[in-house]
C-alpha cells in the first residue's frame, strides 16, 4: 500500500526550540547530569540498552523534528519507566510545562512516581489498566477503548515512542482518535513504529525479521508472542494518522532494516493537529 499522505518537510511548519550546537549543549548536559534516576537495569522493561542515552537521543527527535518547545504540555502514551521523561525534565520550564505519562505496567509508574515526580512536580505518572497480551495481560480495559481522563485540547505534544510497535493493528487507530481528540490545534504527535517499506534495498539484512500476520497490516516478529515486535504495512499509519484528523509532517525510516545510513533505529512519524474535517 502507498502513502495516500503528502509528506512535508518540517522546514517553516513547525517551531525549533533548539537546534545545532545548541542542542547538542543540551544533550551533554544531560548526559552528564549525575544525579538524574535512572532505574536498575534488573527493573528495565522497557528494552536494551543506555537507558539515559536513548532518553536523551529522542530528546534531541522531539525538539528537532517535533518542534517540542520548553513550555508545552506533553502526554506521554505509554510511558514505561520513564525514558522519555528523564531527559524532558532538563528541557521543559518547571513552572509553566506539564508532562503526564500513563502506562499499562504499573511497575514503571510507581518508579517514576517515586524517582521522578518527587522532585519534579510537573511531572505526573499514572496508571491505566489497558490490556496488552506482552506488558498487562489481565487489564480490564480493552486496547481498542481507551478514553483518557483529560479535557479535550489539554495538550500540545505527545508522544508514542515503542509502544506501536507493541500493540496489534485494531488498536492504532481508535488512540490516534483519543489522542488528536487531546491536542490542541497544532498540537504534535511522535510516533515510533516499524514499517514494512516495498523498494527495500535487496542487499539490506533487517535486525527484525518480521513475518506477515494473517490478512491485515500487521507483521510479527515472533508468532508466539506477537506482541513481542510489531510493525505494520507502508501506509497503514498514514492513514490511520489522516483518518484521526492529523496531517503527516515527517516520516523518517530508521536503520533496523539495514543498509541505511538512518541516524535512528525505528521508523518515525511526526503528525499534526490540524482541526481539519475528519472524513
Ligand atoms: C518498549 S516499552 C516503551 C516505553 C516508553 N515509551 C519508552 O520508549 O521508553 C512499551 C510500553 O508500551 C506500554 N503499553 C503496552 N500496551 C499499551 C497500551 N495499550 N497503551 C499504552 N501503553 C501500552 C508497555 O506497558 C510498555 O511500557
Amino acid at each position: 500500500m502507498n502513502s495516500p499522505v503528502l509528506i512535508r518537510d518540517t522546514a517553516g511548519l513547525l517551531p525549533v526550540a533548539l537546534s545545532g550546537e545548541r542542542l547538542a549543549d543540551l544533550q551533554a548536559y544531560v548526559l552528564r547530569n549525575r544525579f538524574l534516576p535512572v532505574p536498575p537495569s534488573e527493573d528495565n522493561f522497557v528494552g536494551d540498552g543506555d537507558y539515559l542515552a536513548i532518553g536523551t537521543e529522542f530528546l534531541g527527535h522531539f525538539i528537532e523534528l517535533g518542534g517540542l518547545r520548553a513550555h508545552e504540555k506533553v502526554l506521554d502514551v505509554g510511558c514505561g519507566i520513564g525514558r522519555m521523561a528523564v531527559p524532558l525534565t532538563q528541557f521543559l520550564d518547571q513552572a509553566k510545562a506539564r508532562y503526564v505519562g500513563f502506562d499499562p505496567a504499573s511497575a514503571g509508574i510507581q518508579w517514576c512516581t517515586r524517582n521522578i515526580s518527587s522532585v519534579y512536580p510537573n511531572f505526573r505518572f499514572a496508571h491505566l489498566d489497558v490490556a496488552n497480551s506482552l506488558y498487562n495481560p489481565e487489564g480490564y480495559i480493552r486496547g481498542n477503548e481507551v478514553a483518557l481522563p483529560f479535557a479535550s485540547g489539554a495538550f500540545d505534544f505527545a508522544i508514542m515512542t515503542s509502544v506501536i510497535t507493541h500493540l496489534p493493528a485494531d488498536e492504532i487507530g481508535p488512540y490516534f482518535q483519543e489522542i488528536a481528540r487531546l491536542l490542541g490545534k497544532g498540537g504534535r504527535l511522535f510516533v515510533s513504529a516499524f514499517v514494512m517499506v516495498q523498494d527495500r534495498n535487496p542487499d539490506a539484512k533487517p535486525r527484525i525479521d518480521f513475518k506477515r500476520a494473517g490478512e491485515g497490516p500487521a507483521w510479527f516478529a515472533d508468532e508466539k508472542e506477537p506482541m513481542m515486535a510489531v510493525a505494520f504495512d507502508d501506509g497503514f499509519i498514514e492513514s490511520a494518522l489522516q483518518a484521526a484528523g492529523f496531517e503527516l509532517a515527517v516520516k523518517r525510516l530508521g536503520h533496523w532494516r539495514g543498509g541505511s545510513n538512518s541516524l535512528h533505529y525505528q521508523d518515525f512519524f511526526v503528525a499534526l493537529k490540524t482541526n481539519a474535517e475528519v472524513t
